[in-house]
C-alpha cells in the first residue's frame, strides 16, 4: 500500500490529482483511515506491532503529499512567472495630456515680458457697454469709425436709459479696458490687458472672435519716445532677436493723438517672412503689428482725469497675429478649430 500511494503521489501532476490521492488515503473513507479503524479490533499484541506501522505509513504519506504539493505549487508559480514576463525596457504608453494653446502661450509670454517692465495685467468684460467700447474713446454715435468695427450688438436691451449702462456690444477691441482702468485706479498707470475681442468678419486672417492685447501708460511727462522704446523692448523680447527694426507710420485712431501704426521689419528666408532686420533691405519688407498713439486728452477727461496734468500712451495689437508671426502659422482660423494634428504640427501637443 505504501508503495502504491507514494507512486500515486509522485505521479500526480496537478493540485487536484494530488488532492484525490489525499482523499483516497487519508479521507474519512480513505485506505489508511480504514487501517487505523482496524486497530480497535486487534489484540494488544497485534496492536503493539501494527499501531506504529500504520502511524508510520500515515506519517510518510502525509509528508509525501505536502512535499509534492509544495513542488506542484512552485511549478505553477514558475509557469506563471515565465508566461507573465514584464519587459521593463518597453517605452511607457503615456495617456494623452492637454498642453497650452498657442494663444494662451503668447498671452503668458506677454504678461511676463511686460511684468519685467513694471506693467500689471488688467481685465474687462467681453460684453461691454457701447459707452466704454466707443463713446468714452472719442467715437460718438455718428462717428464713421464705428462702421469700421463690424460690431455685434446685443439685442433685448431697453431703448432708453443711461447711455453708460444700457446699450451693449461684444467688445470690438480691448481699448475699453483703458477706460475702466483709468476710472478705477489713480495714476500713475502701467497695464496691459490681453483678452478676447469680437467683430463680424471671417477669412484666412480674420475670425469673428480673436485676441488683442492693450497697453496703457498714464503718468506725468510721457512722450512718444517712451512709447517707441517700450514697444521696441517688448518686440525684441517677444521675437527673441536684437535686430528688430520699427517704423512708426502716421495713422488715425479717434482715441489717440498723434496716432502711429507700428510696422516691424522682416526678412525673407526661403520664401518665409522672418521678423528681424530693416524692411528696407533688399530681401525685406514691413509688417503692420500694432496700433498706437498718445492717449487723446478727451479720453483722459472722459475718465475724470485732468489732461493738463496727466499724459500717456496706448497701444493695441492682435495676439493671434503675433503668434502666427512667431510660430510661422498661416491660417488664423486653424487656431480655433481644435484640430490636434494642427497643434502637434506646430509643437503645441505631444
Ligand atoms: N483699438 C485699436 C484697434 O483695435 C488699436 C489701438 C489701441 C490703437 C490703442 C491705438 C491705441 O484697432
Amino acid at each position: 500500500l505504501r508503495d502504491t500511494l507514494l507512486a500515486a503521489i509522485s505521479a500526480a501532476t496537478a493540485p487536484d490529482a494530488l488532492d484525490a490521492v489525499r482523499v483516497e488515503a487519508l479521507g474519512k473513507q480513505g485506505r489508511i483511515t480504514g487501517l487505523l479503524k482496524t486497530l480497535g479490533g486487534m489484540t494488544p499484541d497485534e496492536r503493539q506491532v501494527q499501531g506504529p506501522a500504520i502511524h508510520a505509513l500515515r506519517e510518510a504519506v502525509t509528508t509525501a503529499i505536502a512535499a509534492r504539493k509544495a513542488a506542484l505549487d512552485a511549478a505553477v508559480l514558475n509557469a506563471r512567472l515565465a508566461a507573465e514576463t514584464l519587459d521593463m525596457t518597453l517605452p511607457v504608453d503615456l495617456p494623452a495630456t492637454g498642453t497650452v494653446h498657442p494663444v494662451s502661450q503668447v498671452m503668458d509670454e506677454l504678461a511676463e515680458i511686460f511684468a519685467d517692465l513694471g506693467f500689471a495685467v488688467a481685465t474687462g468684460p467681453e460684453i461691454e457697454t457701447d459707452w466704454h467700447n466707443f463713446s468714452a474713446l472719442n467715437i460718438p454715435e455718428t462717428h464713421p469709425a464705428r462702421a469700421m468695427h463690424d460690431t455685434f450688438y446685443l439685442a433685448g436691451m431697453p431703448a432708453d436709459g443711461d447711455e453708460r449702462t444700457v446699450k451693449r456690444v461684444l467688445r470690438t477691441h480691448t481699448s475699453p479696458v483703458q477706460i475702466r482702468t483709468m476710472m478705477d485706479q489713480p495714476p500713475p498707470i502701467r497695464i496691459i490687458a490681453p483678452g478676447r475681442t469680437y467683430r463680424s468678419d471671417s477669412d484666412a486672417t480674420h475670425t469673428p472672435m480673436f485676441h488683442q492685447v492693450e497697453g496703457l501708460v498714464i503718468d506725468k511727462g510721457i512722450t512718444l519716445g517712451h512709447l517707441k522704446w517700450t514697444l521696441e523692448t517688448f518686440l525684441k523680447a517677444f521675437f527673441e532677436r536684437e535686430d528688430i527694426v520699427l517704423r512708426l507710420r502716421p495713422s488715425y485712431f479717434p482715441f489717440t493723438e498723434p496716432s502711429a501704426e507700428i510696422d516691424v521689419g522682416y526678412t525673407l528666408v526661403k520664401g518665409k517672412r522672418v521678423i528681424g532686420g530693416s524692411g528696407d533691405d533688399e530681401n525685406g519688407g514691413w509688417l503692420e503689428v500694432l496700433g498706437s498713439g498718445m492717449v487723446h486728452p478727451k479720453v483722459i477727461a472722459a475718465c475724470g482725469l485732468d489732461p493738463a496734468e496727466w499724459q500717456g500712451f496706448a497701444f493695441g495689437c492682435g495676439i493671434d497675429r503675433l503668434a502666427m508671426l512667431k510660430y510661422g502659422m498661416d491660417d488664423l482660423r486653424a487656431f480655433f478649430d481644435g484640430d490636434i494634428r494642427w497643434l502637434k504640427h506646430y509643437g503645441f501637443a505631444s
